[in-house]
């Protein structure tokens, strides 16, 4: 079965062919440098973005892997959580794509891609515990089957990448500046003792790092010197050195671990409640930052488990988890009609899936 996956939730706009389970090929324009001169997304923008670029990409996707349109079985498309008007540029596009050719429309939750996504290279082992931790989202699931999650905790407010974009801001460093933060972490050993691991101390499985990011914002406001004068491009950041450096280095390290281990006692609470579990799943952008990446291998390693965590590139938005999660969904025959509604952040998205069809039988 050859499924187009299609994402334009955020600020990538991107596309890609997958073929029973396989990459064909995929193609991707971020619009990071048109939002980093505002310090965040900017809704309307990027929604015109995508509108501009996405015909453009879906005609090279088909030119690099000789396909026709005609050829695409099903159309996987992100159909939110995300910027609403970003999401329906996206779900129209889809919705065109399968009347003028016939193929079946899958829409996709955007944070269950983002989890099903390292399939695409190795096997998957169900039940699973995941964890998502995006610039949107911080979510813990039980995962029992590619169709079946089971919210067990979330964010109360801040999602984990959302904290290290503010945290960032406030260092003024470039957006979105994780990886920034995550690149200096690695010069400095974490001072445990500076920053809280925020609500840790309830039963509760949720998440909430607003108040470990006021407390960045005050430390920093006690040590003016740590803030670049002007927002810092790459090269700024490399040209840091001596005592500020390594000043600020510490600083990054320290919120990193507090977030990091923040994770850890969540995760470890959560797969006490879960019950049995073969693997631990961790996806989203900050699935690609070091320390927590350290962190999830011990907790695995610790509890006898399978860690599946994404390449890097696998780990931010991109139309490979799409197609793959949209392949995982339509083979379990969950489909939808031309009536598929885009889900802004904030709403639950629905699984209303039509009755499955069969295969083969365009
Ligand atoms: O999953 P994603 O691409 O987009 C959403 O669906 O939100 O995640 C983007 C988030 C941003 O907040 C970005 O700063 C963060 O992932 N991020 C990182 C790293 N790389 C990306 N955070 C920490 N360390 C990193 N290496
Ligand atoms: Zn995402």
């Amino acid at each position: 079965m050859l499924t187009l996956g299609i994402e334009t939730s955020c600020d990538e706009t991107a596309v890609a062919l997958v073929e029973d389970g396989c990459l064909k090929g995929e193609k991707l324009a971020t619009q990071v440098d048109t939002h980093a001169l505002f310090g965040g997304v900017v809704p309307e923008i990027a929604s015109r973005e995508h509108l501009r670029v996405l015909p453009r990409l879906y005609r090279d996707l088909l030119d690099e892997t000789g396909t026709r349109s005609e050829d695409i079985d099903a159309v996987a498309v992100a159909r939110g959580p995300g910027l609403l008007g970003s999401l329906l540029v996206g779900v129209s596009f889809a919705k065109g794509l399968c009347l003028a050719t016939g193929a079946s429309l899958v829409g996709v939750n955007h944070l269950w891609a983002h989890l099903l996504a390292p399939g695409l290279k190795e096997e998957l082992r169900f039940p699973a515990l995941g964890l998502l931790v995006s610039g949107g989202h911080t979510h813990t699931y039980l995962i029992k089957s590619p169709t079946e999650f089971e919210l067990l905790g979330r964010t109360l407010d801040d999602a984990a990448g959302e904290a290290f974009d503010k945290v960032a801001k406030l260092l003024n460093f470039p957006y979105p500046g994780g990886r920034f933060i995550d690149d200096l972490s690695r010069e400095a050993d974490p001072d445990t003792t500076l920053f809280p691991r925020p609500y840790i101390d309830n039963p509760t499985l949720d998440f909430s790092f607003s108040g470990l990011k006021t407390a960045v914002a005050n430390y920093v406001a006690a040590h003016p010197k740590l803030v670049f004068e002007t927002m810092a491009d790459t090269e700024a950041v490399a040209g840091l050195k001596g005592r500020r450096r390594a000043d600020l280095a510490t600083v990054c390290a320290s919120f990193n671990w507090s977030v990091a281990d923040t994770l850890r006692i969540k995760v470890e609470r959560a797969l006490k409640q879960a019950g049995p579990v073969e693997s631990l799943i961790v996806a989203g952008g900050v699935a690609a930052n070091s320390m927590v990446r350290e962190t999830m291998k011990t907790v695995a390693g610790q509890n006898g488990l399978v860690l599946t965590l994404p390449d890097l590139a696998l780990c931010t938005d991109n139309g490979a988890m799409i197609a793959y999660a949209g392949w995982r969904l339509a083979t379990a025959g969950c489909e939808h009609g031309l009536d598929l509604e885009a889900i802004p952040r904030g709403r639950v998205v629905p699984l209303d899936w039509n009755p499955p069809r069969n295969w083969g039988k365009k």
